[in-house]
């Protein structure tokens, strides 16, 4: 069965950009204060996180009550329409409590198990990307959308290739050792600290490849669709980006990049 959700992201735009205001217009100068600590104690949760949250899950919940939902700082909800919206309030927490630049609300949609929409906004920037399965990645530029089609061939040795680090100790050390191996075959390493601005600067060709483990699904479902939507080849162990691997590059290099990455470590 097929479902139009063209007019549910323009709802999920208004509903973005308002909390992306609030947050900005709610953001202290300086550092931001940490409320909790959730899988270890650099994971992080503040207020305006959980503010941002409440905000998007009730406008949701208003537009479409029958949906469920799955959001970074709340309880789950089932929901009995099919459709499963799966929200990262902030996402590059990091940054946010830091002030340096990089951190997106990332918001997805799932209907009978597969990613139908997704969008990220930049929430310092306000820059908008979006995609909608089968319907190609864009970015909006005023009233305008360019669409996107990710970076161009080229070899592995000549990629700038994005990653990030888990909070957990154990898992960290091991990506520090396979980073260490990547890096003398690359061009070079960024780690921008927010995975859906990573994925969707792939949309945009403003990096080469991408790779991480430890993904949960809402640093991870609006983007890969975005970059799917790209043209991009998005995958893992299995063929499926997930919590265990995260592989984003271009066609040309994806089958060479992902033997790569497994040699290394990862
Ligand atoms: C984190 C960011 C970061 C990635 C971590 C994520 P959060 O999300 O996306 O880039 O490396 O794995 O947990 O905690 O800022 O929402």
């Amino acid at each position: 069965m097929t479902k139009d959700f063209s007019t549910a992201l323009d709802q999920i735009r208004i509903i973005s950009r308002e909390a992306a205001s609030w947050g900005r217009a709610n953001r202290p100068d300086g550092r931001v204060d940490v409320a909790a600590t959730k899988s270890s104690p650099t994971d992080v949760v503040t207020e305006l996180d959980r503010g941002c949250e409440q905000r998007i899950r009730e406008a949701i919940s208003q537009h479409w009550p029958n949906d469920g939902f799955i959001g970074e700082e709340s309880a789950p909800s089932p929901g009995t329409s099919g459709v499963v919206w799966i929200v990262d309030p902030i996402d590059g927490t990091v940054n946010f409590v830091y002030g340096v630049a990089g951190y997106a609300i990332s918001i997805a949609a799932e209907y009978q198990g597969e990613t139908v929409l997704g969008y990220v906004i930049d929430i310092s920037t306000g820059a908008e990307y979006g995609a909608l399965r089968g319907g190609g990645a864009w970015r909006w530029e005023g009233a305008e959308k360019r669409t996107l089609t990710g970076p161009p061939a080229v070899p592995i040795e000549q990629m700038l290739v994005a990653t990030g680090f888990n909070y957990r100790q154990e898992l960290r050390e091991k990506q520090g050792q396979a980073v260490a191996k990547l890096l003398p075959h690359i061009r070079d390493i960024r780690r921008l600290g927010s995975a859906a601005l990573d994925l969707v600067a792939m949309a945009e060709g403003r990096l080469d490849a991408y790779v991480e483990e430890g993904l949960k699904p809402w640093d991870l479902a609006a983007g890969e669709l975005i970059a799917r939507e790209a043209g991009l080849i998005v995958t893992g162990f299995d063929g499926k980006a997930n919590e265990r691997l995260t592989i984003v590059s271009h066609n040309s290099v994806a089958r060479d990049f992902f033997d790569h990455i497994v040699r290394c470590g990862f």
